[in-house]
């Protein structure tokens, strides 16, 4: 779970304004609209990390892997303690679960004055206003057409100070991979106005933002359904001119919509960032098949062979699924043996999960839950091997290391690479763009000094 937290005032109205605490589980997509939720009320509450001293408590969920049944209704139980103690409390829930769920939610969970899915987060001063005024009143927000018409907040980031930020760019999913539960909650492909997208930038990195990573499920079939859009290697051209802006990224990328004219983006665009986050789920051709995912095998790896002839140095970086129904051993080899073909820097592996309402969880050949434990300790156990090597080529090497922020233990960065940084060094270089040099690799993190 994450917390938004916030520390500077806003417009004088700090005293007048109450409190607002926001937990928030799974992607970076919730992240972003966590982040949003706090920007558009930023004139009525400010941030805190304190669950119980907020007048307001928003539980941003995630159902892509988890049961949200389970989940939910526990962790939400944990704030009921709270409202008992101050009835004037607000408690809402959030995100995909609540689009899933939504009055079902509000049935069994009498305490929880307000449900709002993902494409209700532009009416949440209004609902939170309502529910102030109507201690009896309860709201179930769920649209499902995603809405990029109404402007962007004029508010400044929640958080100052902060070096690197997410800009959304589409919304929605149309791929119907077997597995996923996400084009269910999260509506079709709406691709956002380039216009509002690139004053967004502007405006982030006139706040002192250096890096932006640009946003979506599927961000390569940007402006696919709107004529007068850009493609997506259009918008990061666009993006790579706004002045100040040093680094750009993006995620998710489907393999299928992965352009040649993107792939020539890497090396070429100087503030595109050489990684890449290339989602290939499974190393068998027989599996991604049934996970509808419109590439085999073969395919996949073209693209990698590619993206390392445009750009050497770039690192690949992955999310797979093992225990997909009917994965036999031999499918599962197949998928370590793409791991050491590709030599990821870094693979975000999980369990198959099914997610009630998809495909795949109506498939009878279910793997047992020992088996896909098994497989994934081993897919772990290979890419530790394989991401220290690739670390490990980076001791002794110059790098430019973007510091984002420090505590006790340091300074704390990333390379273009996307590879964490630790070293010594004075607080004021967070924000700052600096040569390193690396001297130490570890599994997840580098060390490093200033030259
Ligand atoms: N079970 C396990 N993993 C899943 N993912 C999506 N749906 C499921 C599921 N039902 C993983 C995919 C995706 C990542 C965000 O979550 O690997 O890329
Ligand atoms: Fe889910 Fe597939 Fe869409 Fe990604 S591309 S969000 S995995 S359906």
């Amino acid at each position: 779970m994450k917390t938004l937290s916030c520390t500077e005032n806003y417009h004088g109205h700090a005293l007048s304004r109450k409190r607002l605490f926001i937990a928030t589980f799974g992607c970076q997509m919730n992240e972003y609209d966590s982040q949003r939720m706090a920007q558009i009320l930023q004139k009525d509450y400010r941030l805190t990390i304190a669950p119980e001293e907020a007048d307001v408590i928003l539980i941003n969920t995630c159902s892509i892997r988890e049961k949200p049944e389970n989940k939910v209704y526990s962790l939400v139980g944990r704030y009921r303690r709270l409202k008992n103690k101050r009835p004037d409390l607000i408690i809402g829930v959030g995100g995909c679960v609540a689009q899933q769920e939504g009055q079902r939610i509000l049935d069994r969970m009498p305490y929880v004055d307000l449900v709002f899915g993902p494409q209700a987060i532009y009416r949440l001063p209004k609902m939170l206003r309502d529910l102030s005024r109507d201690k009896s009143t309860r709201i179930c927000a769920t649209p499902m057409e995603n809405d990029f018409e109404i402007p962007s907040p004029e508010a400044p980031l929640p958080n100052p100070g902060t070096v690197r930020t997410f800009v959304t760019i589409m919304q929605g999913c149309d791929n119907f991979c077997t597995y996923c539960i996400v084009p269910f909650v999260r509506g079709r492909e709406t691709s956002r106005p380039p216009g509002a997208i690139l004053e967004e930038i502007r405006q982030v990195v006139s706040e002192g933002v250096k890096e932006v990573t640009l946003l979506g499920q599927n961000v390569n079939s940007y402006g696919k359904k709107n004529v007068n859009f850009p493609d997506f290697a259009g918008l990061l051209r666009l993006a790579d001119g706004i002045d100040g802006l040093r680094r750009l990224r993006f995620t998710t990328s489907h393999p299928k919509d992965l352009s040649d004219a993107l792939i020539n983006c890497f090396g070429r665009l100087e503030t595109l960032c050489e990684h890449l986050h290339l989602p290939v789920q499974s190393g068998s051709s027989r599996v991604l098949k049934r996970m509808n995912r419109h590439y085999d095998r073969d395919g996949y790896l073209d693209k990698v062979e590619r993206l390392r002839k445009a750009c050497p140095e770039i690192s690949l970086t992955t999310d797979l699924i093992v225990g997909f129904p009917g994965e036999s051993e031999r499918d599962f080899q197949d998928t370590l043996s793409l791991l050491k073909i590709v030599e990821y820097d870094q693979i975000f592996a999980f369990k198959y999960s099914p997610r009630p309402g998809t495909r795949a969880a109506e498939f009878d050949d279910q793997i047992e839950e020992e088996e896909k434990s098994r497989r994934l300790a081993e897919v772990l156990d290979l890419q530790k091997k394989i991401g220290f090597k690739r670390f490990k080529a980076l001791e002794n090497t110059i790098q430019e290391v973007l510091i984002e922020s420090v505590d006790q233990a340091g300074l704390k960065g990333r390379t273009r690479g996307n590879h964490v940084v630790h070293l010594e060094g004075n607080k004021n270089l967070v924000g700052k763009l600096i040569r390193i040099r690396i001297d130490r690799a570890g599994n997840h993190s580098l060390r490093g000094s200033t030259i």
